[in-house]
């Protein structure tokens, strides 16, 4: 099930049109009362604002119709049914399964994939209980403090990124994470950790990723070289699919927690990869925020199109990327503990949909997949949204912020982080006209020439489009929400481009590459195909590497 390109094309036509021949400014759409009302939808304590964008009401029937030309809906329903949706991995794309909270079975080429889920997420709870209430504890006795992911891309960006969100929530082991095969990351990390009371996870879709390969073994080295051979079962667990490899690694069955290939690695932190954080949070809680990615999953499948939040969200994208062009989207979430997301949101969205050519293999008729970047604000405010207030490209925001912190003692941090929140929206969307800027400076007392001299510099076009995710507290069942709904939304848009968001073909050349350049880099041959510039450079870099 595909989209439809000609009812795509034509649908895509009239919003670029929507938008070239637009009148008035953003600001000037708030002139309809309810406004805030008609462009923002809540799902419980969850709401999505899109008023700040020039989404009117005539466009947002446009891009109803133009989810509907792509088939979202068909789409979704094969993706829920098990479909092999991931066409050139001949996969179905399940990650959804992982935290179903129905009773029914959910059939994959015939079988049902539930039990398999149930009985792993069952294991992975007795084993977490285990080291955490100490029953299961290093070779020596000594009861797990720390623990280290060692994993890279989905491995390690969606476990690091939820058990930093739910810091107030840790009531286990510390949990640190490797993913860089610079010898530094490894190294920083086992940095004052104990042998012997520390656990290590080593995570691989595959079981081949050179990085978390080479990682695993410097990990085994450290514990071998302390503790000896005899204690790297007590010391090692593995998070895999491919389990006839992890074997030849040292690690007995018993920890060794499988998933399964219908689930990607952007997609999998609800799977096993998510070990550390039930570690850190415990069983219980990690079913919280399975639950509530399962609720999102409920209402991505049945709320309206219009009142659907991946499905809005999914089309404001449609309508920043492809109707009015701009390149990327930036991520801001004002929840410091979130700060790992924009790079979470990277990889899965980046990953997903920076693809070139549709399912059927035809070069894409429009630009696909955004940039996406960002920091956590008001960080943010201090680095680079001089650029978005005031630099040529626009880029639409996409902010996130809770009504409650977890230091309530603390509220006054709270209401600067929401109000600076609030501010920059508005800014982005107000901007200030030259004659704004000159009041200003001639109320400061500025004499004419100067004020003349200034106050370009003091303008801010304004009309910047943004949206404001908001959410009572970030709670497990809240995190669980929140990447769900991005999941989701990156579907919606590759549905409606017509792209596989479940292949990553374009990581590969890249790999390949690198391991033919392996024994150049340590004195062989480079292969003949290399450019002077890899020749160049490898001659530079072994001039200076002492030895
Ligand atoms: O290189 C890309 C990638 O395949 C990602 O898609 C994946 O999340 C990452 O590498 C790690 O792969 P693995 O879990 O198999 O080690």
């Amino acid at each position: 099930m595909t989209s439809n390109a000609l009812a795509t094309d034509a649908a895509f036509k009239a919003l670029a049109t929507a938008w070239t021949t637009r009148e008035g400014r953003i600001l000037d759409l708030f002139a309809t009362p309810d406004r805030f009302e008609r462009f923002s939808v809540a799902y419980g304590d969850l709401l999505i604002d899109f008023s700040k964008t020039a989404i009117s009401d005539a466009i947002l029937t446009q891009l109803l119709e133009l989810a509907r030309a792509g088939r979202v809906e068909a789409q979704r329903d094969a993706m829920f049914a098990g479909d092999h949706i991931n066409l050139t991995e001949d996969r179905a794309v399940l990650h959804t399964a992982l935290r179903d909270q129905a009773s029914e079975a959910i059939p994959v080429d015939g079988i049902d994939v539930k039990p398999g889920v149930v009985e792993t997420l069952a294991r992975l709870g007795d084993f977490a209980s285990g080291v955490r209430e100490g029953r299961i504890a290093g070779a020596r006795g000594g009861v797990i403090t720390d623990v280290v992911n060692i994993g890279i891309g989905g491995s390690d960006l969606g476990p690091a990124m939820v058990t930093l969100a739910l810091a107030p929530y840790h009531d286990g082991p510390r949990c640190h994470f490797v993913s860089n095969v610079d010898s530094a990351h490894i190294t920083d990390v086992l940095k004052g950790l104990d042998p012997a009371t520390t656990l290590f996870i080593v995570a691989s879709k595959t079981f081949t990723t050179v990085e978390t390969m080479t990682n695993a073994a410097t990990a085994r080295a450290f514990i071998v070289n302390a503790l000896g051979e005899e204690a790297v079962g007590a010391h090692f667990a593995a998070v895999s699919t491919a389990l006839d490899k992890v074997g030849a690694f040292g690690i007995p069955a018993d920890r060794i927690f499988g998933f399964w290939d219908w689930v990607g690695g952007r997609y999998s932190v609800w799977s096993a990869i998510g070990l550390p954080l039930m570690l850190a949070i415990g069983p219980d809680r990690f079913r919280e925020f399975l639950a509530g990615a399962a609720a999102m999953d409920e209402h991505f499948r049945s709320a309206p199109l219009d009142q659907n939040l991946p499905v809005l969200l999914g089309l404001i994208g449609l309508w920043h990327r492809n109707a009015c062009g701009f390149p990327s989207r930036a991520i801001i979430p004002y929840d410091q503990r979130l700060a790992r997301l924009p790079a979470y949101l990277q990889q899965l969205d980046m990953e997903s949909n920076g693809k070139s050519v549709t399912r059927d293999g035809a070069a894409v008729a429009r630009p696909t997949g955004p940039i996406v970047w960002g920091e956590p604000g008001t960080n943010a405010q201090h680095a680079f949204f001089q650029l978005l207030h005031q630099g040529t490209d626009i880029v639409p925001v996409e902010f996130l912020v809770g009504a409650q912190s977890h230091e309530p003692a603390l509220k006054n941090h709270q209401d600067l982080l929401v109000a600076n929140c609030l501010a920059q929206s508005e800014a982005l969307m107000r901007g200030r006209t030259l004659e704004e800027a000159k009041a200003q400076l001639r109320a400061k007392g500025l004499a004419d020439d100067k004020m003349a001299e200034i106050a370009p510099h003091r303008v801010f076009p304004g009309d910047r489009p943004s949206v404001t995710i908001a959410y009572a507290t970030l709670d497990p069942f809240t995190l669980g929400r929140i990447i769900a709904l991005y999941e989701h939304r990156v579907f919606v848009e590759a549905a409606v481009w017509g792209i596989n968001a479940f292949d990553q073909w374009g990581v590969e050349l890249g790999k390949e590459l690198a391991t033919q350049f392996l024994p150049a880099v340590t004195g062989g041959a480079l292969p003949a195909s290399a450019s002077a510039s890899t020749s160049g450079l490898i001659a530079h870099l072994d001039a200076f590497s002492g030895g």
